[in-house]
């Protein structure tokens, strides 16, 4: 019991059914975020995710939580935690609550983890900044190109699809990093994203074995990850990607394992990454792969 408060402070409860239904509705309040095909779907993580959490009753009134990110930084593997869902209920906000959330977690965390990191909403840079985080610019590689012709072999992923689902988790499992200077390796974080972030975005390559998650819009390919074994270089995998016109190609993450050497970097405009020193990541340019948002 937090006297200050009147509260109850509790931490990892995953294994107590209310308390972690509480906690998906306390999201959903919040950040309309609902967990729960996550969850149904079996790829909630225990291990990983951990909720940090002041309860008033069976409510949950405040969270910080942290996301293990199982993570290579240039060249070095490393172990990150990674805030999100974070949330004040509005009658209880200004009062010092979420800090003192944020304190004691990274107290707890502090000892296994290599670095702390976070994607802010603009409105609450200010209060990161309290919490000690600065704000990282991430950059995105750009490069123009003439889309190769097309070849066969490339098949769309249905994300409502169970053998799909299976595909993807079994290629998350034995994945390597998409880059080594910022990789992430994270299994059922990768399929929250197919399950929410990415559901139309999703293919699989048989001859490479991979699963490759694009789009194209107006001209432009964005490529948010490649999954597999072993990442094949860009000019390997473009060919089956280049159904659908286009002349530039975006890369949401760092492209340095494809044999691509991106000549101009755009800026992630509202990345809202936050880092706490001293954390350091890669310099001069710094992205985050798509995926490893939680
Ligand atoms: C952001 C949020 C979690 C802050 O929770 P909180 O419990 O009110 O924060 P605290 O009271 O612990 O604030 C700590 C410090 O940050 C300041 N702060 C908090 N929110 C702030 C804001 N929106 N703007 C400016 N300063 C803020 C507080 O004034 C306090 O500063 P002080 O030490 O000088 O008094 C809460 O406002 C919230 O849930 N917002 C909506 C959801 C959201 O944006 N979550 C974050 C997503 S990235």
């Amino acid at each position: 019991m937090n006297s200050k408060w009147g509260l109850i402070y509790r931490a990892h409860y995953w294994d107590d059914r209310r308390a972690k239904e509480q906690f998906k509705q306390f999201l959903i309040s919040i950040h309309g975020l609902d967990l729960s095909l996550w969850d149904e779907e079996g790829y909630w993580d225990d291990e990983h995710y951990t909720a940090f959490s002041l309860f008033d009753g069976e409510r949950i009134v405040a969270t910080t939580n942290l996301f293990s990110m199982e993570m290579v930084v240039e060249g070095v593997p490393r172990r990150l935690g990674q805030f999100s869902g974070v949330g004040t209920a509005p009658e209880y906000r200004r009062r010092g609550i979420n800090r003192w959330l944020t304190e004691q977690a990274l107290e707890s965390a502090g000892a296994t983890h290599d670095g702390f990191f976070l994607f802010a909403e603009r409105e609450a840079a200010p209060f990161y900044a309290k919490c000690g985080f600065v704000p990282v610019e991430e950059t995105i590689p750009v490069v123009s190109v003439v889309a190769p012709t097309p070849v066969p072999g490339l098949r769309k992923l249905d994300p409502g699809n169970n053998g799909d689902l299976a595909l993807l988790y079994r290629l998350a499992g034995e994945r390597s990093p998409v880059s080594d200077l910022l990789g992430v390796w994270n299994a059922e974080l990768l399929l929250f994203h197919c399950l929410y972030t990415l559901r139309d975005c999703l293919y699989y390559v048989s001859d490479l074995d991979v699963a490759v998650f694009f789009e194209v819009a107006d001209g432009v390919l964005t490529v948010y990850d490649i999954v597999g074994r072993r990442v094949p270089s860009f000019a390997e995998l473009h060919p089956f990607i280049s159904g659908i016109p286009h002349h530039e190609v975006r890369f949401l993450y760092m492209p340095d394992k494809m044999g691509v050497d991106p000549p101009h970097w755009s800026s992630l405009e509202d990345s809202g990454l936050q880092v706490l020193p001293p954390l350091r990541l890669p310099e001069p340019q710094c992205l985050f792969p798509h995926v490893s948002r939680a």
